[in-house]
């Protein structure tokens, strides 16, 4: 029987009682109404089709094909029992040696080898959330700000002020140069939070981007670590989507900048990755910061104690990450089929009429609708978020979610369903845009 609870008078914390985690935004809401209605070919062939979760299943064959055998092959040999026992014993705040140096050797290879991670620099992580929150606990006190460029991963407000304290200044960013970061704009959000008192302790980037799916070039990368040093603050570059790049030759690590100019100011930057997306693991909660200043090393270490990863995760991941043979393959054949995928999505959004950002990583695309806005306003764009969900049944991310500052533009995931059901997003989608052209006619 259930219990029932009359209205509580007993009073919780601040950081309870806070909207701080932005999970009231619309960005959660469609989460919900896909929750109510989900799509199944099948069973519930008008149901709402879930676009608004950046979730990589396109290549889930392969690690299933792999761990499948594995699990075999552990529970048919006679070091069992003794892994186990050590599995369920082990938690020291370190990380298994092997797992480290695992996930050091497979963050150089998604570089094509062209940046190098020393493993007693990696600190592991319950994914690229606690990640950023730990990190964000170590380079600000609760009052101060972190200049994050917009579009930005909804997430963030939660992941970076919810129980920190710490605040977000939006360095806006626009479709004039393809939303990418500019000097001025830097300097205007550094210039905002002093003229309110506010202090600026660092610049979260996001490479390759979550919303844009597109990477950052390496002059830009240059030019934001410069405002870094000039400014005396630090630089987190978030670098979750590196592995699927579709063509690694693409993508340029923050790491490499640094090699690049001998670690000259590298004491300022930090590296957040995760298994959540490359390897499409969310639910294994994999992560890691890797800081070239010591004292972030051994800060963030200690704090890791509130979100380490569980040692059977990091002993069965330690063994594929170390088998170059899957690896190799596994990346390879990931990024081929996120290109294939963001192919067919670019090509059926193009035949409905619609525009997006040409885009070459992650596992969404930046959608342009806003020749569909009666004005150029967040409430029009609410209102055509809240037609596509209800009308015609697709959840996709708003641009204001992601506090984007030009109404009419969405994120559009694509790798988290099959090829057939993409192709009824994509119908769906046709058939909407006709019905808004003709309507425009009368
Ligand atoms: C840019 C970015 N950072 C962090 C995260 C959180 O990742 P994780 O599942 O590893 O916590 C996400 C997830 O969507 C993301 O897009």
């Amino acid at each position: 029987m259930a219990i029932e609870i009359e209205k509580s008078t007993v009073k919780l914390s601040k950081v309870a009682v806070s909207d701080t985690h932005g999970e009231n935004s619309p960005y959660f809401a469609g989460w919900k109404a896909y929750d109510e209605n989900p799509f199944d070919g099948v069973h519930n062939p008008s149901g709402v089709i879930q676009m608004g979760l950046a979730e990589n299943q396109v290549s889930f064959d392969l690690l299933e094909e792999y761990l499948e055998k594995q699990t075999e092959e552990a529970s048919c040999g006679s070091g069992r029992i003794s892994s186990f026992r050590e599995n369920a014993l082990f938690q020291d705040y370190h990380g298994l040696v092997s797992f480290r140096k695992a996930m050091a050797s497979f963050m150089e290879q998604i570089r094509g080898g062209r940046a190098k991670f020393n493993p007693e620099r990696i600190v592991i992580t319950a994914g690229a959330t606690a990640a950023n929150e730990l990190l964000t606990f170590i380079l600000a006190d609760p009052g101060d700000a972190l200049l994050v460029p917009t579009p930005y991963y909804p997430g963030f407000d939660r992941d970076l002020r919810w129980r920190t304290g710490v605040k977000i200044i939006p360095v806006h960013c626009d479709s004039s140069n393809n939303f990418q970061v500019t000097p001025q704009a830097l300097e205007s959000a550094y210039e905002e939070a002093k003229s309110n008192n506010i202090k600026v302790r660092g610049i979260l980037i996001t490479n390759p981007s979550n919303p844009l799916g597109a990477t950052i070039q390496r002059s830009i990368l240059e030019e934001i670590l410069e405002f870094a040093v000039r400014k005396n603050i630090h630089l987190v570059s978030d670098e979750i989507y590196s592995g699927s790049v579709f063509c690694s030759s693409e993508f340029i690590s923050i790491a490499e900048i640094l090699e690049s100019r001998n670690y000259k100011d590298s004491e300022r930057v930090h590296i957040v990755y995760s298994l959540s997306k490359d390897l499409g693991l969310p639910g294994f909660r994999v992560g890691t910061i890797y800081s070239y200043n010591d004292k972030v090393v051994t800060t963030a270490r200690r704090m890791s104690s509130f979100t380490l990863i569980s040692s059977q995760t990091q002993q069965l991941l330690a063994s594929m990450l170390s088998d170059k043979n899957f690896t190799n393959k596994y990346i390879k054949t990931n990024r081929e089929r996120l290109r294939k995928r963001y192919e067919m999505i670019i090509d059926g959004l193009k035949s409905a009429g619609i525009e997006c950002l040409k885009g070459n990583a992650g596992l969404f695309c930046w959608m342009n609708l806003s020749q569909l806005l009666d004005k150029p306003t967040r409430e029009c764009e609410l209102e055509l978020w809240n037609s596509i969900l209800c009308e015609v049944k697709l959840n996709i991310s708003p641009g204001s979610s992601c506090h984007c500052s030009e109404p009419g533009w969405f994120r559009v995931c694509f790798a988290n369903m099959s090829e057939q059901t993409l192709e009824i997003a994509l119908t769906r989608l046709h058939n909407f845009m006709q019905k808004r052209i003709q309507k425009s006619l009368f």
